[in-house]
């Protein structure tokens, strides 16, 4: 048992998700777990293995000598591998294109969901912001607090192409279509289920969004 607080986030790419966990975090003095991070660093290791992301049986083979690291400091956030620093590396295109493949493998699902939980359980920390795509169904049911942050496909792709400078906004929407329908085959992350808070930040602001979850978490959890 542990005393830490789970606060679950879910949602779909470009919906803020990642940030407003992380900003949810630094006002809470909790830690902060990107979900999808496990994932890409399992897609990128495959990928160091030139194994095959859409073959399941090469997947978990190359799983099997997975060592990975992850910081829950919202404000000092770092991924390895082995003794490999993969921060960066694992949001080359080369891994975002990869890693769907490695993650409708169920036997790796329970894999990284059993670290998961470990995780924050170990973390000594009062609470900590769960953040991906099953985590309000799956990794944490029974967290106090369950929200799915959503926005409208067209607003997510206009603010994944203003951080991706390099890449043209018509590009960067099908990208981002293509890998919704993608990952909703793995796990259905637009829709909230029974209990689960929708969050819809497509009017509002950065600033708004982190208070709209801050308030929800305040209300789940007895907090003021
Ligand atoms: O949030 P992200 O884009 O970094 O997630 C990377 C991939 O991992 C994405 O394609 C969906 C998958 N993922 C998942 O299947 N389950 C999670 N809990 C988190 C991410």
């Amino acid at each position: 048992m542990t005393d830490t607080v789970t606060i679950a986030v879910d949602g779909p790419a470009g919906s803020g998700k990642s940030s407003v966990s992380k900003e949810v975090a630094r006002r809470l003095g909790f830690g902060y777990l990107d979900t999808g991070a496990a994932y890409r660093a399992l897609a990128w290791h495959v990928l160091e293995h030139h194994a095959d992301t859409s073959d399941a049986a090469a997947v978990v083979d190359a799983a099997g000598d997975f060592d990975y690291a992850i910081s829950l400091d919202p404000d000092e956030y770092w991924v390895r591998v082995g003794e490999t620093s993969v921060t960066e590396a694992i949001r080359e295109p080369r891994v975002s294109s990869a890693v769907s493949g490695v993650a409708r493998v169920p036997v790796i699902r329970e894999h990284v969901n059993t670290m998961f939980r470990r995780l924050v359980a170990d973390s000594g920390l009062p609470g900590v912001i769960v953040e991906g795509r099953d985590i309000t169904t799956v990794v944490a049911p029974d967290a106090p607090v369950r929200i799915l942050l959503t926005a409208a496909p067209d607003v997510r792709a206009a603010r994944r192409s203003a951080e991706l400078t390099t890449q043209d906004a018509a590009a960067v929407a099908a990208a981002l279509h293509k890998r919704d329908a993608s990952d909703s085959q793995v796990v259905d992350f637009l829709t909230a289920a029974p209990g689960v808070t929708v969050v819809d930040s497509t009017d509002l602001d950065f600033a708004q969004t982190v208070d709209a979850v801050l308030d929800v978490i305040r209300s789940g959890t007895g907090g003021s």
